[in-house]
């Protein structure tokens, strides 16, 4: 069901289409940076306006639908922050999530360009994703990203006895940093762009457990994937790829594992019959439409069959505690086993 309910009658249509206006109003604020300036401090709304330069009367009623919405806290007629406003909102405070805000805002603009992405099957615009000023403004949004999620995460998978891993696409290294903040005898290696792995190395800096971190810079659909670990992690990956570049992807991986290593993919599968749900994840499908060659989400199921087809058995779906999760039921474990003759994917 989409938006939590299914649209059975004419005024659900229209409610479901007028659902845009609450985001319109969060990304206008966002524009105005309006929580940065509101700071700590409790607002008239004149005086808020004239610091802003914007118009009294726009500003009180942005305000008091930010307020009706929890994000703004109102008292007589004055406006302060909420928590959330406070803190991830406000770029004066250390909890500020600016890189994924800026990415969050950018999709106003790409998914109005939906209709002529469908008629197209491609993205109308996007951005080269080598291209290294936007590979760290992306890499450090997704450590905003998944800051709070990784470590509860890896917090629920056992590595015990584990001694190497590599985190494919693992961008800022996030999750690599959790694994080894989690498990002290773990050396852990990130494989991404060259431009994703300095952010990684700027973020491992902060920690001392960073430096049990390696970096490998590699393109890993078209170079093989350099060296053997026992477990490797490739989370929010397989979405950005088609089925058969996914399939050529997991035979390198399968050259990469240690023999009976563990592959563990965290993505947005899908898990009914017939591919609707979790609606995140049939939503997040848009998504790559709009940025990616040939990106989709899938089912779990598919996506055990590629496996077994490059290698991979005792593939199962991991479950987490509900609400701690990446995304919904989004693990699968899978171990390397010998190859069913001619049917292990060769390195390219
Ligand atoms: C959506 S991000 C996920 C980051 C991280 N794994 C996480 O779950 O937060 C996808 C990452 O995969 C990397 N990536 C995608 N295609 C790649 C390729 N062909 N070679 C190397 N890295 C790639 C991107 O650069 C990006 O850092």
């Amino acid at each position: 069901m989409m938006g939590g309910a299914a649209i059975r009658s004419f005024d659900d249509f229209r409610d479901a289409v007028s659902a845009y206006r609450l985001p319109r109003i969060l990304l206008t604020a966002l524009d105005l940076d309006l929580f940065t300036a509101i700071g700590s401090r409790t607002w008239a709304v004149p005086t808020l306006a004239r610091r802003l330069r914007v118009s009294s009367r726009g500003l009180d009623i942005l305000c008091r639908n930010l307020a009706s919405a929890g994000v703004l806290v109102k008292s007589a007629d004055r406006y302060r922050n909420g928590t959330v406003a406070r803190t991830f909102l406000n770029a004066k405070n250390p909890a500020h999530r600016g890189a994924y805000l800026d990415l969050l805002r950018g999709q106003w603009e790409d998914w109005s360009q939906l209709t002529r992405s469908v008629k197209r099957g491609r993205p109308v615009d996007h951005d080269d994703p080598d291209e290294p000023a936007y590979r760290r403004a992306f890499s450090w949004a997704m450590h905003q990203r998944s800051l709070q999620v990784a470590p509860r995460v890896v917090a629920q998978l056992d590595l015990s006895g584990v001694r190497t891993l590599l985190d494919v696409g693992g961008g800022p290294g996030t999750y690599a940093l959790a694994f080894l903040a989690k498990n002290p005898k773990l050396q852990a290696t990130v494989c991404d762009r060259p431009p994703a792995l300095e952010v990684a190395r700027e973020i491992a800096a902060r920690y001392s457990y960073g430096r049990r971190l390696s970096y490998l810079p590699c393109d890993f659909t078209k170079y093989p994937i350099r060296g053997r670990f026992d477990v490797i992690w490739l989370s929010n990956v397989v979405h950005i790829y088609s089925p058969s570049e996914n399939q050529r992807l997991f035979g390198k991986l399968a050259a990469a594992l240690t023999p009976g290593g563990r592959l563990l993919i965290q993505d947005a599968f899908l898990h009914d019959r017939n591919g609707l749900y979790p609606e995140k994840a049939t939503l997040f499908a848009v998504t790559m439409l709009l940025f990616t060659e040939r990106g989709n989400t899938y089912s779990a199921k598919d996506v055990s069959l590629w496996l077994r087809k490059v290698g991979f058995g005792r593939i199962r779906s991991l479950k987490l505690r509900e609400g701690t999760e990446d995304w919904e039921e989004g693990i699968l474990e899978a171990l390397s086993l010998a190859p069913p003759a001619g049917t292990r994917t060769r390195p390219s």
